[in-house]
């Protein structure tokens, strides 16, 4: 890479109407504020391939340093990915993977293994028997198969039988919608525990199941985010049995991009860890978790703080400087 003052790093993100991704945002934002050099624009393709490839292009065309990227669907994006990778533009793939290894670095969780270690602690929790209804995230995005797959893989052996498969595409609202026609279906298998693909789901089938008097069965999701409308709180409320930390991987991603632009050595996968939450340590996570969320609130009055003391430095210098006196700052 040819040495530069500034670097402009373009982030497509694939949506950005939720919490987890809004976390991404912060923590990039967080990890931005140590590298002036380093500015960051982040189109949001709002679940919509086609869009996604053009605010890619968009991209390539207003030239950016670095490309970050959290594909919606792994198939139609691929291909202007790879074009942006064999342009010269190092790519770092956040999340949601492509169908090729054309791009510099990745910087996620592990989807199969957090499908597996779910699956394990469903068979532990149903005593390897049961019915089990499975809400997918969208299925064209890699975290949606590798979840299913692992956790396919984990309940092999047991007699635990998936009866049903609803797309709810990684949204609350359609996970409502599916599992109330699932349930207005006169035929309908009945079910012991039902996996989502995400919290957001787990929580709106469970919301469906509470106001048909199925708030018994068991439910199980994923990201265990912190805050208020989390998976971290949902298992203190008794909502759901159980969530899989999916670390959004923010501050990971600026951190290899800060590496990839200034040329040092960087990792090509960068794998983040997963961990499961339920009430046998839920508590301790939400104390740690609150922590966590009020020492960021600090940090940004601090920024805020430090920001308004530099426009006051630079406005009295601009005055002093017009009355003719020079300050020396030591
Ligand atoms: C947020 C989200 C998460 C999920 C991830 C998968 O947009 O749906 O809930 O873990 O994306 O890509």
């Amino acid at each position: 890479l040819e040495k530069k003052e500034t670097f402009k790093i373009g982030f497509s993100q694939c949506v950005s109407n939720d919490a987890w991704r809004r976390a991404m945002h912060e923590e990039m934002a967080r990890e931005l504020s140590f590298y002036p050099e380093l500015s960051l624009e982040i189109k949001d393709a709002r679940g919509n391939n086609e869009l996604q490839i053009r605010q890619i292009r968009e991209f390539l065309g207003e030239g950016i340093d670095l490309l970050v990227v959290s594909p919606n669907e792994s198939d139609p994006l691929t291909p202007v990915v790879e074009e942006a990778f064999q342009s010269g533009i190092p790519v770092i793939i956040v999340d949601r993977k492509i169908n090729s290894n054309l791009y510099s670095a990745y910087v996620g969780g592990d989807n199969y293994e957090i499908g597996f270690t779910a699956g394990q602690y469903i068979r532990n929790l149903l005593d390897n028997k049961g019915d089990l209804l499975e809400i997918w995230g969208l299925k064209g995005s890699s975290p949606a198969k590798e979840r299913n797959r692992g956790l396919m893989e984990a309940l092999e052996g047991s007699d635990i039988r998936i009866v049903a498969e609803l797309e709810g595409e990684w949204e609350k609202d359609t996970a409502r919608v599916r599992m109330r026609d699932y349930l207005e279906k006169k035929e309908h298998v009945p079910f012991d525990l039902i996996f989502g693909h995400n919290d957001v789901m787990a929580i709106g089938a469970y919301e469906i199941c509470r106001d048909v008097g199925l708030r018994h069965k068991k439910f199980v999701g994923v990201d265990a985010l912190p805050g208020k409308l989390g998976g971290i709180q949902a298992i203190t409320d008794g909502v759901l049995h159980a969530s899989f930390i999916y670390p959004t991987g923010g501050d990971k991603a600026i951190e290899v991009a800060k590496k990839i632009l200034f040329g040092e050595v960087y990792e090509k996968e960068n794998i983040l860890q997963t961990a499961a939450v339920d009430s046998s340590n839920v508590r301790i996570m939400k104390q740690q978790t609150d922590k966590i969320l009020d020492q960021q609130a600090n940090i940004i009055r601090q920024r805020e703080m430090i920001n308004n003391q530099v426009e006051l430095y630079q406005s009295q210098r601009g005055l002093l400087m017009i009355f003719g006196i020079t300050l020396f700052v030591a």
